[in-house]
């Protein structure tokens, strides 16, 4: 999930705390983030006026604490037919950036492709074909179909938005004075690094991908000149960076398979192709425990936990997620009805709050699945309204929030007694971190093996098997039921590993490698290591 304040949060103090070399490679360099989205949209009022939205998903917040720390640029596709407006505006005059003066350190600068390239880009390559193949969805006897659109797609789409990115960042990094470092982000841009290349070979690429990395069989789903494409653009990188050492792995074996020229060093993460070395690492993304505490104690957040008690019970299970099918929604409330059919003792005194956020409505799986969401809670609460009624009680088993409000969902996840993350496979699940950090009442937490969090958090979760509904129902009754001293120790435990491995030290890590490589590179550059 998404805090909204995150590019206004300066602090000095993190600033002065961070070590030598890494203060000495921001003083001297300009981060230049790449992402699909940016930091904020342009929308026209009805008089005309430029107003600004942010942009929402966990790249933006993640990267948004970059600029605390350095001067940042942002290079990111216009969504909005403002944001193509602002960027018009912007190359008439000769500008290459949009200063932001609303959001003090940051920089923009547009991609804009042509909307029949970006829809076969976001809408066909990026969402749905490689975010289902990189969270294991389909269902392979059916899906996916690579056909004749699917090519023109690659080609007229994905190919050519990330060219048209690789040209903003070398547009972007020769207009700044200082050494640009080029950070690019997730599965859109794999093709970006390889372009780049064949324009400014020396720039520093790295990139993260945020998503996990399937195993290399299942990769075959893809034909051999994508999934080649893909592993030789990320190739391109100094350093490529995954959330966990599993999805790590995964990417060696996945270049093994299908570069055979590709030197794979398993024992340094390394990869040696075509006269290059790629630095393969791993970076398990957190968040700002300083900034999530400040959202869940504004206002707006206080005035929904207000709103939010009526929905309580005696025992509330809450859950926060997007709307989409690898969070794995239908089956956690499928799981949920099971465990009233086990504990009848529970009907009228247990509520589920699930905050869902809609996503990708131009892509029909999210649609479809948004709809089998309704239609399960529709039937549970029909269901056992009908059982409370015959005992005389009013109740509505699940409670259904539609809609992006973060400070609701933040506000909400203070008084949970079980939260529920069980996502099918996720590359880290940020609201298992939110809930740890934010619960008051030593809330469980049930979280599934296939969430990246789970390398982290799962020796205090009760675990679950994504498709084990039975397992999940009975793990919900375990949570619901367990002892006040375990409850208190493990949700002690989950908090102090969240405050230790926040999202600083996920942005550190890699600064640090970065520096490290610099050093390298050039040793003659870098004044005396910390
Ligand atoms: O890492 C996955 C991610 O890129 C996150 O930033 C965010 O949760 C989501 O996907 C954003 O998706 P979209 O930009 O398609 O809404």
């Amino acid at each position: 999930m998404v805090p909204h304040q995150a590019w206004t949060h300066q602090d000095g103090q993190l600033l002065a705390q961070l070590p030598n070399a890494i203060r000495e490679l921001l003083d001297c360099t300009t981060l230049v983030i790449v992402s699909n989205r940016g930091p904020v949209e342009f929308h026209q009022t009805s008089d005309g006026d430029f107003v600004t939205k942010r942009g929402t998903g966990g790249v933006i917040t993640a990267m948004s604490a970059a600029a605390r720390y350095a001067e940042a640029i942002w290079v990111a596709c216009a969504m909005t037919s403002a944001d193509r407006l602002k960027a018009e505006e912007m190359r008439r005059r000769g500008e290459p950036f949009l200063d932001l003066p609303d959001l003090p350190g940051f920089r923009l600068r547009f991609v804009v492709p042509d909307p029949s390239a970006y829809q076969g880009y976001y809408n066909r390559i990026a969402n749905p074909l490689l975010w289902f193949l990189q969270h294991y969805l389909w269902d392979t006897p059916r899906a996916p179909d690579i056909d004749y659109r699917t090519w023109q797609a690659w080609h007229e789409g994905y190919v050519v938005v990330n060219r048209l990115f690789a040209e903003e960042v070398v547009a972007a990094a020769a207009a700044v004075p200082r050494e640009p470092i080029i950070l690019l982000q997730d599965y859109h841009l794999y093709l970006v690094p390889a372009f780049i290349r064949e324009l400014r070979p020396d720039l520093l690429l790295h990139h993260f991908v945020h998503i996990p990395w399937p195993d290399q069989d299942y990769w075959r789903l893809l034909p051999l000149v994508m999934r080649r494409a893909i592993c030789e653009g990320l190739l391109a990188n100094d350093i490529v960076g995954f959330q966990t050492p599993r999805h790590a792995r995964s990417f060696l074996n996945t270049v093994d398979a299908n570069l055979p020229d590709a030197e794979v060093d398993y024992r340094r993460r390394e990869v040696a192709y075509r006269g290059r070395i790629t630095r393969v690492r791993v970076y398990p993304i957190s968040i700002d425990p300083e900034l999530v505490r400040a959202v869940a104690n504004s206002e707006d957040a206080r005035r929904h936990e207000e709103h939010l008690q009526a929905y309580r019970n005696e025992f509330t299970i809450v859950r926060v997620d997007r709307a989409e099918p690898s969070k794995n929604v239908v089956r956690g409330f499928l799981a949920y009805d099971r465990l009233l059919e086990a504990h009848p003792e529970l009907i009228g005194r247990v509520n589920f709050l699930a905050f869902l956020v809609p996503t990708r409505m131009e892509v029909a799986e999210y649609i479809n699945y948004l709809d089998e969401i309704n239609a399960v809670v529709g039937r549970i609460n029909a269901k056992y309204a009908n059982a409370a009624e015959v005992e005389g009680i009013h109740w509505q088993p699940v409670h259904l929030f539609v809609g992006d409000d973060y400070p609701r969902a933040l506000a909400a996840m203070r008084f949970y007694d079980v939260l529920l993350v069980n996502a099918i496979f996720d590359g880290m699940n940020l609201v298992a971190k939110e809930g740890a950090l934010l619960n008051e009442r030593n809330g469980v937490l049930i979280l599934s093996e296939g969430a990246g969090a789970y390398q982290q958090l799962g020796q205090w979760a009760l675990t679950v098997s994504p498709t084990d509904i039975e397992g999940t129902a009975q793990a919900l009754w375990r949570g619901l039921t367990m002892p006040e001293a375990e409850r208190a120790w493990r949700a002690e435990q989950l908090r102090r590993h969240v405050l230790e491995h926040d999202l600083r030290r996920w942005l550190i890590d890699q600064l640090q490698d970065i520096a490290d490589l610099r050093a390298e590179r050039a040793p003659h550059r870098v004044a005396a290591p910390s």
